[in-house]
């Protein structure tokens, strides 16, 4: 795999902590790696991956029977794992919520959060809290996980946080007024949407991380086309014929799952990406992601907007 020498951070890190990156060269320790999602797809064969390569996992799933029967899995494979689950429904705020402060409260650390769940192209849906499913599961959840665990993270040395976002960023555009809105949706753009949302996330986070020595790396990725249970929708009996054939005929050009979780596990576990943060990666290496994603104005926008929505949100839960 290529070494990322010519990979700078593309936000400045202190010298410090550049001094401790030149002499990490040796792959790191066991860490503890939480992944959400865990128990299917990308998710799943990442965590049996890296429970192989000696790291602990935690499978913060919304199904505890699938994620016990994952955990079962993984120890069939792995006698050894350390494997545990968490109940987290990223399409609730307050299940969202309710992980972090059990995540929180636990004395293990947190050296790496993957957030890997996903849906894809549903029809229009509400989560609990009545924002568009897509953007609500795949961003605000995550967005709410992922700030509420900050501080732990930090108290991790080297931690990093990695983001499964995808290609289809590419037919995104931030809608601010679709968060909550059925006007003008269609499945497609929302789930570009989503996917742009944790990219933006995930390079407005590295920036505001910058000048934290302590702070953990942010990077976002493709896994490339991958046959797993996310194109559900597509081939559910309410999906038009002509998506169903489309999707059949895409098969052979698919990934394995296992090929699919390669980005995330050199992400999660490798030495050559310590210290680089702020980037997108598809097949182990950094790429370019579309130019709409690197605005810098809209990445704040949408920080700053996803914080007052997930904050407003956990009020009125408490208050209930
Ligand atoms: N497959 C691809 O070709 C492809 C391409 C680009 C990007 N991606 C991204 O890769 C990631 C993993 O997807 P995958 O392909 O492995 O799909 P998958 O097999 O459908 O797995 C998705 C995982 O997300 C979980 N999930 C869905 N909604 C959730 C919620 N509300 N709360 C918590 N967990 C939830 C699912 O749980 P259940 O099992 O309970 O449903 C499942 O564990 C996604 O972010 C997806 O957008 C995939």
């Amino acid at each position: 795999m290529r070494a990322l020498q010519s990979t700078t951070r593309s936000v400045p890190r202190s010298a410090s902590r550049r001094a401790a990156v030149a002499v990490s060269a040796a792959a790191p320790g066991p860490k503890r790696v939480v992944i959400t999602g865990g128990n299917t797809g990308i998710g799943f064969e990442a965590a049996l991956e890296l429970v192989k390569k000696g790291h602990s996992v935690t499978l913060a799933c919304r199904d505890d029977g699938k994620a016990a029967a994952a955990a079962a899995r993984i120890k069939a494979a792995v006698p050894s794992a350390a494997v545990d689950t968490l109940h987290l429904d990223l399409a609730d705020l307050g299940s969202v919520s309710d992980a972090a402060k059990s995540l929180l409260d636990s004395p293990a650390p947190i050296d790496v959060l993957l957030n890997n769940a996903g849906v894809m192209a549903c029809p229009y849906m509400t989560t609990k809290q009545g924002f568009e499913y897509q953007f609500g599961v795949n961003h605000l959840g995550h967005f709410l996980l992922t700030t509420s665990l900050l501080p732990k993270i930090k108290a991790s040395e080297g931690a990093r946080i990695v983001s499964v976002a995808s290609a289809a960023h590419a037919f995104g555009k931030i809608d601010f007024d679709s968060f909550r809105s059925s006007k003008d949706y269609k499945e497609w753009p929302a789930y570009g949407q989503s996917k742009l949302a944790n990219i933006m996330f995930t390079y407005e986070l590295a920036r505001r991380l910058a000048s934290d020595p302590s702070a953990p790396t942010a990077n976002a990725l493709h896994p490339g086309v991958v046959r797993t249970e996310l194109g559900r929708y597509l081939v559910s009996d309410d999906s038009p014929f002509y998506m169903k054939i489309m999707w059949g005929m895409m098969t052979p050009f698919t990934k394995s799952p296992e090929q699919g979780a390669q980005t995330s596990i050199y992400l999660v576990s490798s030495p050559e990406v310590e210290g680089v943060s702020g980037k997108y990666f598809d097949n182990c290496r950094p790429i370019s992601s579309t130019p709409a994603s690197y605005d810098t104005d809209v990445a704040r926008r949408l920080y700053d907007v996803s914080q007052e929505l997930v904050a407003a949100a956990v009020d009125s839960a408490a208050m209930a």
